[in-house]
């Protein structure tokens, strides 16, 4: 398996929402909203494509990782961190180790390119693998001043979060994804079958 980590290209954009809708679909919730996301994320002025990057096995697109720009506010002072996701591998693809690698380089780049530190939420179960450890070990909350395990921050450089204390803020193209759109936007890809299965959240 040749495995290429590049910078996505418009070519590419149509695969890249393909297969983050065949990673998340029916996972968290029946059916998905990541791959209009990944959509929207794209014109957003907090995307930054230097960073982000797609996984190529053999010439297609089986991956992806996009990051953007996200603060942490005390109240006095933001300071600016990385938020990435989303991360996904397609079906096919997934437990080879290209997940971890799309993390691994992209967290090179992130310290070549001076960034301290990354905040996600994502999976408890997956991200301290890579590093990360829950928000209440850096005194950082969510904006509604929650801490929990899906809420995640990992220190590129030694004391990356050092005196970086506060409410977290992420990207305003997270927030309110208008459900209507997305809809709309699915029908840009093959059908899938919407299902409430066991495991999801709540809803
Ligand atoms: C999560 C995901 C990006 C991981 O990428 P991947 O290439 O499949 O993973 P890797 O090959 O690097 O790592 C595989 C290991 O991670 C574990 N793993 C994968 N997803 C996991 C999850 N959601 N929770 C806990 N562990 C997980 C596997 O069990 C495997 O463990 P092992 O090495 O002990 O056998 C991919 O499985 C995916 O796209 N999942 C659906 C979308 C998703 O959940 N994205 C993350 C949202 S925060």
């Amino acid at each position: 398996m040749n495995i290429n980590i590049r910078e996505e290209q418009e070519k590419d954009w149509y695969e890249t929402e393909a297969i983050t809708k065949r990673a998340f679909w029916n996972l968290h919730v029946p059916g998905c909203l990541e791959h209009y996301l990944v959509h929207l994320l794209r014109s957003s002025k907090d995307y930054i494509p230097d960073l982000s990057r797609v996984a190529e096995v053999d010439g297609k697109v089986a991956g992806t990782v996009m990051y953007s720009k996200s603060y942490v506010d005390n109240g006095k002072q933001k300071t600016e961190v990385l938020t990435f996701g989303p991360l996904c591998v397609d079906k096919e693809f997934q437990n080879k180790g290209i997940g971890s690698l799309l993390l691994k380089t992209t967290f090179e780049i992130a310290r070549k390119q001076g960034h301290k530190a990354i905040i996600i939420f994502g999976e408890p179960g997956y991200y301290p693998r890579h590093g990360f450890k829950t928000c209440d070990n850096f005194h950082i909350t969510t904006k509604d001043g929650k801490n929990f395990d899906a809420f995640m921050g990992l220190e590129l450089v030694p004391d990356g979060l050092k005196g970086v204390e506060g409410k977290f803020y992420q990207s305003e193209v997270f927030e309110n994804i208008d459900a209507v759109k997305a809809e709309e936007y699915d029908k840009k890809f093959p059908y899938m079958e919407k299902l409430k299965l066991p495991g999801q959240w709540d809803t």
